[in-house]
């Protein structure tokens, strides 16, 4: 485009230099005086024109640049598909259960784990609720058991499960949060993972005493769109209001990124906790023996800051970690 410009404004210069000499021709002063004012213009006009030669082949450097940048991003992306393609032919899946009891930090940590290895966290929790929400017939099936801190039937989780990890974004593995959680459910995870052959990879244990987890869950707050979880104490949002007797104000419960409401799940109540936490002990922690003589569980100290239990959930990732 410079290019054009400069070869527009030299050729109008020619032009007008050019006309003024065809008026004046006549006249041998009026002559002079032209072919001194082309003299005039000459050096300009040849800079112009080596000004437009440079442009032209600075403009056909930058294409030239520009197809081979686009060249080497499409090798790149090539490449980065080819690497896929092996991956999810050749490699096992990366097969992860986060365990721990209610309020432990799976929800927390999860996300985390999530951005950090590429594959999805699949919460059953979560998706129950969704059910729950859109008041499917699955949702109708689990609503009360659910409020009152029961254990949904193993039939129905083990079926959202079996659909779920069939879908594209599980290809590299995933992270169960919330499921298995009874001897039956992790006996069916096996089978349904030895179709494939493939086997759970890792599971890391959130170690956290009861006595503080009413604390944790009686004080969460949750963004229901987007599943992000404050805390009234450990985590709470920007908008948070108390009144005089310390609690927070329900209204000024807001998300930080959306500002929309913030609300609070049924089953966080300490009356559900007693249920959910007698669940926990009895159908879900023998789980733990089932997958240890595999050499693939990890435990992790829940009870201290949390950037303190994400430096443990690294550690526990890595290959070989404690
Ligand atoms: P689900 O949604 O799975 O609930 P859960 O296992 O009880 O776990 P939570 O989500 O309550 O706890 P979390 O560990 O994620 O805690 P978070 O990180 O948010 O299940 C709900 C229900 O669905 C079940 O009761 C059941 O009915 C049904 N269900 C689901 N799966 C099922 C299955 N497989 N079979 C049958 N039924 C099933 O942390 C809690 C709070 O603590 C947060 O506010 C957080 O900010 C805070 N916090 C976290 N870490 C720390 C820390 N280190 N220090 C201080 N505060 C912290």
């Amino acid at each position: 485009m410079l290019c054009n410009i400069a070869l527009r404004t030299s050729s109008r210069r020619i032009l007008s230099t050019a006309s003024s000499h065809t008026k004046r021709a006549a006249s041998t002063r009026a002559f002079k005086q032209t072919e001194q004012e082309t003299r005039k213009y000459l050096p300009l006009m040849a800079a112009s024109a080596m000004g437009c030669f440079g442009l032209l082949s600075l403009q056909r450097s930058v294409e030239e640049e520009e197809t081979k940048n686009a060249q080497c991003l499409f090798g790149a992306e090539k490449k980065a598909d080819d690497v896929e393609q092996k991956f999810a032919t050749y490699w096992p899946r990366n097969i992860m259960i986060l365990f721990g009891p209610p309020g432990a930090g799976k929800g927390t940590h999860g996300p985390k784990i999530e951005d950090l290895l590429g594959i999805p966290q699949l919460s059953t929790g979560d998706m129950l609720r969704a059910a729950v929400s859109a008041k499917s017939e699955v949702g109708l099936k689990a609503a009360a058991v659910m409020k009152a801190g029961g254990l949904v039937s193993d039939e129905i989780v083990i079926g959202i499960i079996r659909d779920r990890i069939t879908e594209p974004d599980c290809k590299f593995g995933f992270i169960l949060d919330g499921f298995p959680r009874t001897l039956v459910q992790a006996q069916e995870l096996d089978k349904m993972l030895s179709e494939e052959g493939a086997c759970v990879t890792k599971v890391v244990e959130l170690q956290v005493p009861d006595g503080v987890l009413e604390e944790r869950i009686c004080g969460r707050w949750i963004h229901k769109k987007s599943g992000r979880s404050y805390h009234v104490k450990y985590a709470p949002p920007k908008s948070m209001k108390t009144d005089g007797s310390g609690a927070p104000v329900p209204e000024s419960m807001k998300d930080d990124e959306t500002g929309e409401a913030l609300m609070q799940r049924p089953d966080d109540t300490a009356a559900a906790l007693v249920k959910r936490l007698n669940g926990y002990h009895g159908e879900t922690v023998p789980i733990l023996d089932h997958y240890k003589p595999n050499g693939v569980v990890s435990k992790v100290n829940a009870n201290q800051g949390m950037d303190g239990v994400w430096g443990e959930v690294l550690d526990a990732l890595k290959r070989g970690g404690n």
